[in-house]
């Protein structure tokens, strides 16, 4: 935590013109000189993407890939549409988050920061294969590769009936490939236990499952469907094809 605090001080202070929070320790002057101006220049939010992901790669890991094992979802290749709406109602209490509370409050979170960390996120791409190295590659290479490589550990279940109800009942919003679309989230690559925890919410009524009044859907299922429905996610990570064969 403490290594992220210059990236909350200097969000806090970027954010608001207005007085400052009179903490201590102020932050060394923000003056990394931009890297390399010589290429084109990188897309206008990255840098600040990057800035603003100090802060939430405390929980949600350096690339978006989550922690402890789901305690932290995954955000990198999340939907942008999807991660501002769920920013905003983190924002506004209605989807309860104490953990990050702190960090969605207006003044650490601007719609405009929510639109660039959004963006930022969503464009990050986590390979779900393991890298195939050089001899020459050194070990900070090696490193750098390895801890991008996101594969969710397979879930118990029947993935055969998990298709067959996926297929039939989620496909429509969260895409065929349980990739997402538009502001449906994508659900493949997530962390199982985390996806569970949110079908439990969903079905306790904690969490609204969608907007558009179809509710009920996760409740028509049996947990063992849900469970089977998990599994199968965790059986089609890899449909991007191999850009090399
Ligand atoms: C102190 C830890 C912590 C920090 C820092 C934090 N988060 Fe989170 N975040 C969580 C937890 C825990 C959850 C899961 C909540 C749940 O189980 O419903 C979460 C969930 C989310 C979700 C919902 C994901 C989904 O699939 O629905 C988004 C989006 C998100 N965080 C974005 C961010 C962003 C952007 C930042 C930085 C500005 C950030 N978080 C900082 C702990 C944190
Ligand atoms: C009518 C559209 C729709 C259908 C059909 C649908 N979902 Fe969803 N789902 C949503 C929306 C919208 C959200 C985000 C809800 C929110 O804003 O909290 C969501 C979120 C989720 C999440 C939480 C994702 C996260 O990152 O936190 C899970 C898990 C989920 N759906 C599972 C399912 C399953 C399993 C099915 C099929 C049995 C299904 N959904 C069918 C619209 C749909």
């Amino acid at each position: 935590m403490i290594r992220i605090l210059p990236f909350l001080l200097a969000g806090l202070l970027a954010a608001s013109a207005q007085a400052a929070p009179p903490k201590k320790a102020a932050p060394k002057p923000v003056a990394e000189a931009a890297p390399a101006p010589a290429q084109a220049a990188a897309p206008a939010g990255e840098d600040k993407g990057r800035e603003i992901n100090g802060v939430c790669a405390a929980c949600h890991g350096e690339y978006g890939q989550g922690g402890k094992r789901g305690e932290y979802p995954r955000l990198a290749g999340q939907r942008a549409a999807y991660l501002k709406d769920q920013l905003k109602s983190f924002r506004a209490r209605k989807r309860i988050n104490l953990p990050m509370y702190p960090y969605t409050q207006e003044r650490e979170l601007p719609d405009e920061d929510i639109e660039t960390i959004s963006d930022y996120l969503a464009a990050i791409r986590l390979p779900t294969e393991w890298p195939q190295f050089k001899d020459s590659d050194d070990a900070l290479t090696r490193l750098t590769a390895t801890e991008k490589v996101m594969i969710v550990p397979r879930a118990e279940g029947d993935i055969g009936n998990g298709k067959a109800i996926y297929q039939k009942e989620c496909f429509s919003c969260h895409g065929r490939d349980g990739r997402g679309r538009g502001k449906f989230p994508m659900l493949v690559g997530q962390y199982t236990s985390y996806l569970k925890k949110q079908a439990d919410a969903y079905l306790k009524g904690e969490r609204p499952h969608d907007d558009e009044g179809v509710t009920g859907i996760l409740n028509r299922i049996s947990e063992k469907d849900i469970q089977d429905i998990l599994a199968y996610l965790t059986s089609i990570q890899n449909p991007e094809k191999p850009e090399a064969k």
